[in-house]
């Protein structure tokens, strides 16, 4: 059915944006239009002007006066570790008492805590509460979200942690969008000898398992000393590479470990995280199509200095954000209330901060066709109730997000 979205106060299309691959962005390119008009259908976006520019044929269809609010390209969560069990609020109270999150991780805590929480709840049980998390990340207006797995650690309970985000992603489908992102290969469970002895027994032999389902999007891997080395890395980007699935990575978080080359090297859809990355790993991603994703979220929480965002801006990165919810280092599950803060700390003007939550987002997992509102891309869009952009951000932490009519 064909819809009309008229009168919108703005209509935020990030054409100029789009057209410089998200990147070198400057004010203008959010290409806002004043009361706005849009007609699209359930798939794709068929006109986009101003509406006393509006070809009179459409006024024939499904009409919405939207005078008092502002539309965007749909915002997408990137980065999420939403299945999990338990909380782990005790931890944070030891954080801010002064043991830093690796002293926390030796000791069993961290990942391999939440592994143990995980594992005492049921299928359905996890379902739920995925249910409940991802209908709450979608009151703020976020469309699309990844989430991945990572806190089974076991091949059973990878498995099924995998096959409950694709009966989300059914469940949602086609209101929210939900990417599924295999990360067995998050922390090394105690009973394995070696990071390699997890990668072999485990997270080699279940990709190929859930490849032959076609149920993953992307692979992704905690590069991390302490985690896993290069070598395993290599071996599930050279895997992912033969089974045609594309790959993520958690790179440069808390050493340089030239995971941004790493990326580059394997064709990565993203590097996340990246707060220690060095100059040379900017200036590669510079130069490839890998999103630097930046959780700036998650040295808030963790009281770590930012990811060099400025920098790898002014060198050409393109350059996403998003929010890491987790239950560790960043529980925290709206994008838009980082990204509002994040903005002033890491130097973002406003199209970086719009194009880095949406169009880079999207790019970031393999998206092309949608965070742009230009005719021929995907019907995804963010509404909401006030008069314009900087409204949003501005009152950060208010939520001005309404269902789509
Ligand atoms: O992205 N770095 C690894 N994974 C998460 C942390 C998960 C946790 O602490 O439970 C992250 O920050
Ligand atoms: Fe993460």
């Amino acid at each position: 059915m064909i819809k009309n979205y008229l009168h919108l106060n703005q209509l935020v299309t990030l054409k100029s944006a789009h057209e410089k691959d998200g990147r070198f962005l400057v004010p203008s390119d959010l290409d806002i239009i004043e009361d706005g008009a849009i007609v699209f259908d359930e798939e794709k976006i068929i006109w986009v002007g101003k509406t006393s520019n509006l070809p009179s044929e459409y006024l024939a269809h499904m009409t919405y006066n939207l005078s008092g609010f502002v539309l965007t390209p749909e915002i997408v969560d990137s980065h999420t570790h939403l299945i999990f069990g338990g909380d782990r609020s005790q931890e944070y109270v030891d954080r801010l008492n002064g043991t830093p999150y690796e002293e926390i991780a030796k000791r069993g805590g961290g990942i391999l805590f939440t592994m143990k929480e995980t594992l005492s709840l049921s299928s359905e049980e996890l379902f739920c509460l995925g249910v409940k998390r991802v209908e709450r990340i979608n009151s703020y207006g976020v469309g699309t979200i990844e989430v991945k797995s990572g806190y089974g650690l076991s091949y059973a309970k990878e498995k099924e942690l995998t096959l409950i985000i694709d009966r989300l992603k059914k469940h949602f489908s086609p209101k929210i969008q939900i990417s599924n992102t295999y990360l067995a290969a998050h922390d090394i469970p105690r009973s394995f000898s070696s990071p390699t002895a997890y990668m072999n027994e485990v997270v080699i032999p279940l990709l190929e398992e859930l490849a032959s389902l076609k149920i993953i999007d992307a692979v992704d891997i905690f590069h991390e000393k302490n985690y896993f080395t290069s070598e395993n890395c290599i071996q599930l980007f050279s895997k992912a590479q033969d089974l045609g699935i594309p790959r993520k990575i958690h790179a440069d978080e808390l050493n340089d470990n030239s995971g941004a080359k790493l990326a580059a090297d394997f064709g990565c859809l993203s590097a996340d995280h990246l707060l220690k990355i060095s100059d040379e790993g900017i200036k590669i991603l510079s130069t490839s199509k890998t999103v630097a994703t930046l959780l700036p979220g998650t040295a808030f929480f963790l009281g770590k200095p930012l990811a060099p965002a400025r920098k790898m801006l002014d060198a050409g990165v393109k350059v996403a954000l998003a929010s890491d919810y987790n239950p560790g280092s960043c529980h925290c599950d709206n994008i838009l209330l980082v990204a509002s803060i994040a903005a002033a700390q890491l130097k973002l003007n406003q199209t970086e901060l719009w194009c880095g939550i949406t169009h880079n987002a999207a790019h970031s997992l393999g998206k092309l066709d949608q965070g742009v509102l230009l005719p021929g891309m995907k019907s995804r869009f963010s509404l909401f109730q006030t008069n314009s952009l900087s409204q949003i951000t501005y009152n950060w932490g208010k939520n001005f997000s309404v269902n789509l009519p």
